[in-house]
């Protein structure tokens, strides 16, 4: 398909520096950890790789707070081990994307220091300033807004304190962008993740919003706001215009299928593709902390719109795990020592044969799980630590509000990559700067290449899929039993190939038999399965999943 985008047949892995591999014993992952675990990677497949921040920050949101966009910062490494490690990665034929937070920075950048020094400071307007604050909150708890002494005047930060928002109004703010991502284009990478991307357009005049959004007071006035597509495209032309073979994608909570595709429709000049956030709020009431056991019908709801709304025009992320999330194989698989390979081997066939480019966050590969935090000095996050703080000085009993953390915190995805079953996982010969969790004994990245039965062999293969066949990375998709509780189940077809993925996903057996012709694809060529193939239809065991394949 030489006329097709080399990302649509593509797997990215995505890396968390400061938890991946720490080659200096300060118990902090750094590039030349990342650097001497490569072939991993290229063991496991996958084509791209994304660097969560890797800047100079104060590590307020763990380097989602950037003090200087053009360096690195000292507790990962230099730029020389940075251009060490791009050319590496570019040996071993994978790519390198840098993620790129520019909603806001730190406000310990060059920018923001200027910006609060004065009311007339010429960077003054890089930045939200108001007298009196608006209504918004906070994704970190509290009110969006900060009150500088020197100056008298409020600041507006969506995330925390040490965040302040850039404004993105002012053409001076677009330029600096553009002319870094270009600096850092030129010097080899090959495109970004734009963290809350779609977060860059503010309403005019930053009106109150609506009261009743307890989650976060606000949001409806800067998600998709109305200069969004404007600034990205401005950013497609003064960036990307004229470069080949990039990879960038938005983060984009709160995005709709209809946005979605004006930033994915290659006419357009915008994105390569978005993450969504729809699927990965099905199991919430009132906010991450309120969260509930998954109906699978749900997921289907969601993940069949979103095929069908991005089968035209446009194209899907397809994740479950990133640095904000809890691990799948807790969250909607079942970690217990039983079933805990093959359900986490389950939801990857189910999650990557989807059409769209698949996302694997580091560890998941191995079938890495949540925590067992015991009390609140395990937790390092401060989405995790201010909540605490405001929930229990709101009168909240301190062991339920832990409890509503445990299965959400984000730091559950942040402890340690596990390398081997030595203490500390391999992962460093320090003190890690968040503990190891005690199951890498038994989960290690060391056990799991040697076992080929191991959830790295199965994702090894899922990725080699989308490699080889071509039904999987351009096939249409159709949801098949929408109303089933239990088995997840499509088809792809392409070119006269029809692939059927067919899930349990549950601990209990179930059938698949209500599949239209049934009995002819489980007389089908099985490309792929999670247990031992037996000759019995398409009834399924506890989280078995097949890929079946036929010619027509
Ligand atoms: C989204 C990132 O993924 C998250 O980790 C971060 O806290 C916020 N954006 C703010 O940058």
């Amino acid at each position: 398909m030489p006329s097709e985008p080399w990302w649509k047949s593509a797997v990215v892995y995505q890396i968390y520096p400061r938890s991946f591999a720490d080659s200096d014993g300060d118990g902090i992952g750094d590039l030349g950890g990342i650097r001497a675990r490569l072939d991993h990677l290229r063991a496991l497949g996958v084509d791209v790789i994304w660097l969560s921040p890797i800047y100079p920050s104060p590590q307020d949101d763990n380097g989602y707070d950037i003090a200087d966009y053009r360096d690195i910062d000292p507790v990962f490494g230099t730029l020389d081990a940075f251009d060490a490690l791009l050319a590496d990665v570019h040996r071993r034929g994978m790519r390198l994307i840098m993620d790129l937070v520019v909603n806001h920075t730190s406000d310990e950048h060059p920018w923001f220091l200027e910006s609060r020094s004065s009311r007339e400071s010429p960077k003054r307007d890089w930045y939200f300033w108001r007298e009196q604050p608006n209504n918004w909150t906070s994704a970190f708890s509290g009110s969006a807004w900060e009150l500088d002494e020197a100056t008298g005047e409020h600041y507006l930060h969506v995330f925390s304190r040490k965040q302040p928002d850039l404004n993105w109004e002012n053409p001076e703010v677009r330029e600096a962008v553009h002319s870094m991502m270009s600096w850092w284009l030129d010097r080899g990478v090959d495109g970004f993740r734009m963290d809350v991307i779609n977060f860059i357009s503010k309403a005019p005049g930053l009106p109150d919003g609506a009261a009743t959004d307890q989650r976060q007071v606000g949001g409806e006035h800067y998600h998709n706001g109305p200069r969004i597509h404007e600034f990205i495209q401005e950013m497609h032309r003064e960036v990307f215009a004229g470069r080949d073979a990039l990879l960038n994608v938005g983060e984009m909570p709160g995005v709709t299928i209809e946005h979605a595709k004006l930033f994915t429709d290659p006419a357009r000049n915008e994105l390569d593709m978005v993450f969504q956030f729809e699927h990965v709020n099905l199991d919430q009431r009132d906010g991450k902390w309120d969260s509930f056991p998954l109906d699978l019908r749900d997921l289907k709801r969601s993940f069949g719109r979103w095929q069908e709304g991005l089968a035209e025009t446009g194209w899907n992320s397809l994740y479950w795990n990133n640095h904000d999330q809890p691990r799948i194989v807790s969250r909607w698989g079942d970690d217990r020592r039983e079933h805990r390979v093959r359900s986490a081997k389950a939801l990857g066939t189910l999650l990557h044969l989807h059409r769209g480019t698949p996302y694997v966050y580091q560890g998941e590969e191995l079938g890495m799980t949540n925590v067992p935090f015991d009390s609140i000095e395990a937790f390092r996050d401060i989405e995790s630590l201010n909540h605490y703080a405001e929930a229990v000085a709101a009168g909240e009993d301190p062991e339920a509000v832990l409890a509503s953390m445990r299965p959400m915190s984000r730091d559950n995805a942040r402890t340690p990559m596990q390398w081997d079953g030595s203490e500390h996982a391999g992962f460093t010969t320090g003190e890690p700067w968040i503990p190891v969790n005690p199951n890498h004994t038994e989960i290690n990245a060391e056990a799991a290449v040697a076992d080929p039965e191991s959830v790295f062999h199965h994702y090894r293969r899922l990725i080699e899929l989308r490699h080889t066949e071509p039904a999987v990375a351009h096939g249409d998709f159709t949801m098949l039993l929408e109303d089933d509780p239990r088995v997840y189940a499509y088809t792809r077809s392409f070119e006269g190939t029809e692939l059927l993925v067919v899930v349990n996903v549950s601990g209990e057996a179930a059938s698949g038999a209500a599949i239209p012709d049934a009995e002819a694809w489980a007389a089908a060529e099985l490309v792929l399965t999670n247990a031992e193939p037996e000759p019995r239809g398409l009834e399924l065991g506890p989280w078995e999943a097949r890929v079946y394949r036929r010619v027509t």
